[in-house]
């Protein structure tokens, strides 16, 4: 897009300028993993993850207030870029984020699931002894991460450290939001047979200090999504998202060697 200020390239979606209150997020094809990014994109995952983030957004709503600002991304872009923006686009509000990813989990797997072996804790939150790879947690649990910093990667905290980071009442508004949040969704996906196993939310504060749910959400980058009919506890469910890449990249060998998260990411196999 050359008719609008680039503010941010990420590993996923451009952010350009809108005036000096809103943003155009445009989410292209290419796919990351570990912090980056593989050398192959995917043809339309920008358009998929924008209409799953607009399908939930619109679902959710009468939860918390989101960033969209309900105008149609088109219509802030020159006339020959709107092909480049249509349907992979969303106008938000530009809002102050907050230093925090909100992850919930249903279910124990990734992060979770390692440290629960390690500690029997997740995020410092204590968890019943015997549960497995996969299993299903007594309630949903807010397992928060820091933001990192670009090539640093995300790091799991407890919630007193998000008290620290942002304060008592802002940690138990996004805590409490994100839990009814991931609840609704994972009810409703369950209903069409889809295990929403954990899931990423971010928020930001708007101008008088509000929090709205801002970024994408309950996309297959930003979930776990498990097909009800082949969930097994105790295995590594087959997963309707990127944990195939992620798996991929875990057992990748450069030059013969195991890759090195820290290095670029490797080629995909022909
Ligand atoms: O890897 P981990 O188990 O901590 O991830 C938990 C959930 O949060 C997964 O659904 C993952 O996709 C999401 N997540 C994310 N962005 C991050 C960290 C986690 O979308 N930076």
């Amino acid at each position: 897009i050359r008719s609008l200020p680039l503010l941010a390239r990420g590993k996923v979606r451009d952010n350009y300028a809108v005036g000096n209150d809103r943003l155009l997020m445009v989410a292209t094809d290419r796919l990351s993993a570990f912090d980056v990014v593989m050398g192959e994109p995917i043809p339309g995952k920008g358009e998929l993850l924008t209409r799953m983030a607009l399908f939930w957004f619109d679902k959710l709503q009468g939860i918390v207030p989101n960033h969209l600002t309900g105008e149609a991304p088109e219509s802030v872009v020159a006339p020959d870029e709107v092909e480049q923006v249509r349907g992979r686009s969303m106008l938000v509000k530009r809002l102050k984020p907050l230093p925090v990813e909100a992850v919930v989990r249903g279910y124990l797997a990734g992060s979770g699931w390692k440290e629960y072996q390690e500690t029997g804790r997740v995020c410092g939150v204590a968890l019943p002894a015997g549960l497995r790879n996969a299993s299903k947690l007594p309630q949903p649990i807010f397992t928060p991460a820091t933001k990192a910093a670009v090539g640093e990667h995300d790091e799991n905290i407890t919630f007193e450290r998000v008290v620290e980071l942002i304060g008592p009442d802002l940690a138990e508004q996004i805590r409490d939001i994100s839990i009814r949040l991931y609840s609704a969704a994972a009810d409703y996906a369950l209903g069409k047979g889809i295990i929403i196993a954990d899931t990423k939310f971010e928020f930001g504060l708007d101008a008088e200090g509000r929090v709205v749910l801002m970024d994408e959400i309950l996309t297959p980058d930003s979930s776990r999504f498990w097909p009800l009919e082949s969930y097994r506890e105790g295995t590594n469910p087959p997963s309707f998202d990127k944990q195939f890449v992620r798996d991929w990249l875990e057992q990748a060998q450069v030059d013969g060697k195991p890759w090195n998260k820290k290095a670029p990411a490797p080629a995909l196999p022909p």
